[in-house]
This record gives C-alpha cells, structure tokens and sequence, in this order.
C-alpha cells in the first residue's frame, strides 16, 4: 500500500492545514450535500470530518488499485479470503434468500426453537424451557447480546429472557442460579471451536451445580445444556445430545457468526420473524456494498474514513457513541471486529507491514459517555475520528432529547467556544461522523452491523492484510495454560519467565 505513488499525495494532502480545518472546509455550500450519504434505513453523514473531495477521491482510487471490487467479488463467489486457515467467508451466504446456506441454517435454528416452545425438548428436570443462559465469548457472545438488547426493548418484548454468561467468573455463576428459574433454564454453550478454556469451565461449573440439583435426570431429549458449535464432535464428547446441538460452518468466522446457529439466543428471544428481517437487513447491506460505486459505498466510505485518519492524519482511536439504551453493546461489538480482525502486523504473504492498521476502538452509551469521558473530546489536545450513532423514532420525546443530544455534540466539538477566561473556551474543529437508523427494526439493525463487517473486510482489503484470522490471541492463552499446569505439578520454578510474571504468579499463590 505504501509503495502506491498515492500514498504520497494522500501523506502530502494530509499535511495541508486546510483539510484539517472545518471552518475552512465548510466554505464550500455543497459540502453538506457531498458528505451526506443514504441507504435503505441508514442515513450517514461524513461532512464534519477533516476531508475535502479531493482527498475522498485519491482514498477511492487507492481503493480501486487495491482492487477492492475483485476482493468483494472474491468474498460474495466464495473463493479463499482466509488465507491463514485456507477458508472462504461465507457469513454473506447466510443472508442470501438465494442460497441454499440461508434455508439450512434458519430451518435447523428455527426446528429446535419450535421444539423448544411446543415443550417437545425440556430441561434436564423434564420442565419446559422458559429462560436461556449463553455460556459464550468473544464472537459467540458480542453478536447475539447486541442483537438481543436492540430488538427485545423490554424484558417484556422477549419471548425467552436470554442471559449470557461470558467471562469465568463464580459469582457470575452464583448469580445467574439465584436470578433464573433453574429448572426451566436451557444453558446454551456457544464455541464454534468448543475448546475455548473459558466457556468450557462455565459449562463445566453449571454442569456441576445442576447435577447436585434433586430432580436433574438428563436423557436424548431432556437437557438443560444444548452447544452451538462447528466442532460437533467435541460437543458430543462433551455428552451434549445429538438433538441438542446446533451446528455452523467452520468458514463461518467468529466475529462474524451471529447470522449462524451463534444466532439462536436472537430467535429465543426476538422470533423468527425478526430474525429473518434481520438477515434480509444484512442482505439489503451485502448487495448495497457489491453494486454501488465506491464514492456512495456505506462500507466502503466508512472504510476509506478511518484509512485516512489512522494512516495519513496519523490519529490511532476511533470511538463509538450509539445514543440509544438498546445499542449499548455495539462499540464493544466493533471493538473486537475491527480490533481482533485487524489488529495485524503482517500482510497476507506474512511479511512485517510499515503502516498501522487498526485504531484502538472504544466507546460506550453516548449519554454515560458525555458525564465520563468527553470533557477529554472537547478540551483534551487531541482529536480522535467519533461515531455517533443514533436512531430515529416517532413521537417520542425521551428519543428527541437523546437524539438532541447526540447532534449538539457534533455541533458543539466542530465549533468550540470562545470564553473570556481562556479556560473555558473549547477549542472546536473536532471531527465526528453522524449516523442515523431511520427506526430501531430488525432490518435497520441488519444493515448496520453488516455496514461494519463490510467496512472491516474492505481495510483489510487495503491494508492488504488477512482480517479473518486472531493467532496473536492465542500466545496469551497459552502461556496462561502452561502457568496452571506448572501451579499444578509444582514445577514453576522450571518456568522461564520474568521475574515480575514470576513474583505475581507467587502472589496469587501466598493467598
Ligand atoms: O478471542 C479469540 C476467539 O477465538 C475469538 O475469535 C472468538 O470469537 C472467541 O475466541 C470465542 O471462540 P469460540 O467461539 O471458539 O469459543
């Protein structure tokens, strides 16, 4: 990418003062219109960003001699995109009303979701299942709470309460038995590799609990524990019942799972209905981003955005403010689907890169976020690019009030203030994105979150990297593998690690 004789005039163009200042750019009167972009129920507007045209454009010609257009193709046809494990990416295909892989996958979620509500498969006490605890993280967590909390409002609105269980944690265990009706639970383990250290042990934990539960007899079609997984074999080594296990595709990418059976706390929840408008949203997304030319591309112009930020203005977080109680959990979605899938420093042919790739992503509430960390956005020294996404809903005043809200903080970080007492003054000309979902359904939920997968797979299509793989994670895992094994055997001593690992890892043992 950094040999392109583009990078340069897009390092040079980032240099001008003029681009990095909003009052300057706003003297252009059809810059509002130029910035302003809609598809479908989502309406974006990029006009408060440090950027002109002239440098959009030279992100969109980078983006041609990328040849993102063959790599789209390359992803909808199906070809190898994961060259890491030799894999295509087929979560689009699970959108798709055409392919056969939508009708498999939602007929075999929506079969057991049926069974489930007609009491067909009960518990392990023989109860019918009222309520359902997902033992799952990372992918096989963030996707479905997101999706669940923005289209069950209330409790209320669930068919089934879902609740997740995601970290190890005793007292999260202790908790979920004393808040659930346990003998009406299903706990529904989440792991397309069923090996992630984390999620087992939850299981195994809540495996325990119920077994020292008067009345727990599980049998074929009596099980409180049922897995979603794309290694079946290890679930049924684990005594998971056949009938009880939801499977998905190995090509199916962790982050990008929740349109797979990862998506069955979603039908528990919300129904088939809204599932499958959910999965048309995607899919309204998925043909936006083949077909439209890149300077109208959703994903695409997103993309281009943060490329121009991270690699020429040189700003290294992104932030990601939804003003709107039921999309609280989309930044920490974002973050691990731009963090763990291009969190990289190595090209595709495995070769040290000399440009940075992802930014730190972060963010919360929009409204928790201003009394916590704003004060930082408006007078701290730096600038960093923002989202703010909000949704459009009718007569509701509580809605307006946020959505006010969320426009006078763009407003407030490009203009500033100046105050007598310096001190005061806000500085301005702070950039931020605005994005709209005309109205919280399924289908606006959909295309949102397919525009972010989108806009992933096109920096990494830039970035000329492989945004489907995590193996930095696992370094990590491993060593914490190895310290429990040594704990065990007594063997630390024959550890070689640094003193200061050494000296914690004996503080945890001194306890
Ligand atoms: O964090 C690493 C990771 O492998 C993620 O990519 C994945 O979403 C998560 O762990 C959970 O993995 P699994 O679904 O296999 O349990």
């Amino acid at each position: 990418m950094h040999n392109n004789p583009l990078w340069n005039r897009l390092k040079e163009k980032a240099q001008q003062a003029e681009v990095r200042d909003l009052s300057h750019l706003w003297q252009n009167h059809n810059r509002h219109d130029a910035f302003t972009f809609e598809h479908g129920d989502l309406y974006l507007d990029l006009s408060k960003n440090w950027i002109d045209e002239e440098a959009l454009g030279l992100l969109s010609e980078m983006a041609e001699h990328a040849d993102l257009e063959g790599a789209i193709d390359k992803l909808y046809k199906g070809s190898i995109v994961n060259v890491t494990d030799q894999l295509p990416a087929t979560h689009t295909t699970l959108r798709d009303p055409a392919h056969p892989n939508r009708k498999n996958n939602t007929e075999t979620i929506y079969q057991l979701t049926d069974q489930i509500m007609a009491g067909d498969i009960r518990t392990g006490f023989g109860k019918k299942i009222k309520q359902l605890v997902n033992i799952g993280i990372g992918g096989s967590y963030l996707g479905p709470r997101l999706v669940v909390e923005a289209l069950t409002e209330l409790q209320s609105e669930s068919r089934v309460p879902v609740y997740f269980a995601a970290s190890v944690d005793d007292s999260l265990i202790n908790q979920l038995f004393m808040s659930v009706d346990i003998e009406h639970t299903l706990f529904c383990i989440s792991s397309k590799s069923f090996s992630t250290v984390e999620t087992l042990m939850n299981a195994r934990a809540v495996e325990q609990k119920l077994k020292l539960i008067e009345g727990y007899q599980p049998n074929e079609t009596q099980s409180s524990l049922m897995a979603i997984t794309a290694n079946q074999d290890k679930a049924r080594a684990a005594g998971i019942p056949d009938a009880m296990v939801l499977p998905f595709d190995e090509s199916i990418g962790g982050r990008f799972s929740l349109w797979s059976a990862i998506g069955f706390p979603i039908v528990m929840a919300a129904g088939k209905d809204k599932f499958e408008a959910l999965l048309d949203g995607a899919y309204q997304m998925d043909q936006h981003y083949k077909t439209q030319p890149f300077s109208q591309n959703l994903p695409v112009l997103m993309a281009l955005m943060t490329i121009w930020y991270r690699n020429f203005i040189g700003l290294d977080a992104y932030g990601c403010l939804p003003y709107d109680a039921r999309l609280r959990s989309l930044p920490k979605w974002l973050q691990q689907l731009m963090m763990e899938s291009a969190g990289k420093m190595h090209n595709i042919e495995g070769e040290v890169i000399k440009y940075p790739t992802t930014p730190w992503v972060f963010g919360d509430h929009g409204q928790l976020s201003q009394h916590a960390f704003f004060q930082a956005f408006h007078q701290g020294v730096d600038a960093l690019p923002l989202d703010f996404v909000g949704v459009l809903e009718k007569d509701s005043s509580s809605q307006n009030f946020l959505l006010f809200n969320l426009i006078a903080q763009g407003a407030a970080l490009m203009q500033g203030k100046e105050e007598d007492h310096s001190m005061k003054g806000c500085p301005g000309n702070k950039p931020s994105t605005t994005l709209l979902l005309k109205a919280m359904t399924p289908q606006a939920v959909g295309q949102l979150l397919a525009m972010y997968e989108h806009m992933v797979y096109t920096l990494s299509v830039i970035w000329h990297i492989n945004c489907f793989d995590q193996p930095g994670v696992e370094l990590g895992k491993s060593i914490a593998r190895d310290i429990q094994e040594h704990v065990e055997n007594n063997t630390l001593n024959d550890m070689a690690l640094d003193p200061s690992t050494m000296a914690l890892i004996k503080k945890v043992m001194e306890q």
